[in-house]
């Protein structure tokens, strides 16, 4: 059983169990918007504040180990929001792709995208083409930017797949599980993630892995975006650690090995 003993992730000390730590951490990046307008500032603020906490949680992420980070950065649902804050939000995530590279790179880190990369401003996708394609060797940790996603729709474009191959005579409707179908999602080959976490206050999924995220565990925040930097990163880490996963067994079964 997991013990409290991961509170040793708080402060500057990292864990050395890292059986304790979640192997791909998934977060909603919620409360920018909130976070300006309690400073009278209009909403991009909140938004070039978020992308200060991605530079800190991107490094910590990095430094304790997470292998894989996804972060929903944009959803099929954020289209609606006024154009100049989207025009604002494809800008700030151009000038981080532009401005990260060389520190991905430095760092080992994979860039990969999830969402439909072909609604982004040509700009963006040229530079998110860029970004993936160079740092395609890397290994250390694989950033997925969720960007114009929406788990339904990956679901749906994964069942397209899938039944075109049946039709095609690729695939046996029989041989079709859960593993085929995971290995036609935007996270194919990557594990599902371990922790979710979401800032902001809210309780709720958002149309974010719907699928990938089914023995997740979950861990909501009232902090907004702009204030969760590396302690409040730990501190989820940390609150994972101490958690019994049991996949449907009892504890006691678990304790048994
Ligand atoms: C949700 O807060 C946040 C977003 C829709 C955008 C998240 C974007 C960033 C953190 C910056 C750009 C990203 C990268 C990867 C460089 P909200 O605006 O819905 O906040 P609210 O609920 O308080 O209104």
């Amino acid at each position: 059983m997991r013990t409290p003993s991961s509170r040793r992730l708080m402060g500057d000390t990292l864990i050395s169990d890292t059986s304790l730590l979640p192997v791909h951490v998934a977060i909603v990046m919620d409360g920018n918007g909130r976070w300006a307008e309690e400073r009278h500032q209009p909403r991009l603020f909140g938004h070039k504040a978020g992308v200060t906490s991605v530079r800190t949680v991107v490094e910590t992420a990095r430094e304790i180990g997470i292998r894989h980070l996804t972060l929903y950065a944009f959803s099929t649902e954020n289209w609606r929001r006024p154009p100049g804050e989207v025009k604002g939000l494809m800008t700030l995530l151009d000038s981080y792709l532009k401005s990260e590279l060389k520190t991905m790179l430095k760092n080992d880190i994979r860039l990969h995208c999830l969402g439909q990369q072909d609604k982004l401003p040509p700009g963006v996708q040229k530079t998110l083409a860029k970004g993936i394609d160079a740092t395609a060797h890397c290994s250390a940790m694989t950033l997925n930017l969720a960007l114009s996603y929406g788990s339904r729709s990956e679901i749906i474009e994964a069942v397209r797949a899938l039944t075109a191959k049946c039709l095609a005579g690729e695939l046996s409707p029989a041989a079709l599980d859960e593993d085929v179908l995971s290995r036609h999602l935007s996270t194919s080959g990557q594990p599902d993630p371990d922790l979710f976490i979401r800032t902001g206050g809210e309780r709720r999924l958002s149309n974010f892995l719907l699928w990938q995220i089914s023995y997740a565990e979950l861990y909501f925040t009232d902090i907004k975006w702009p204030d969760f930097g590396r302690n409040e990163l730990l501190e989820a880490v940390a609150d994972y650690g101490a958690r019994q996963r049991r996949f449907g067994k009892t504890g006691s079964q678990l304790q048994q090995g």
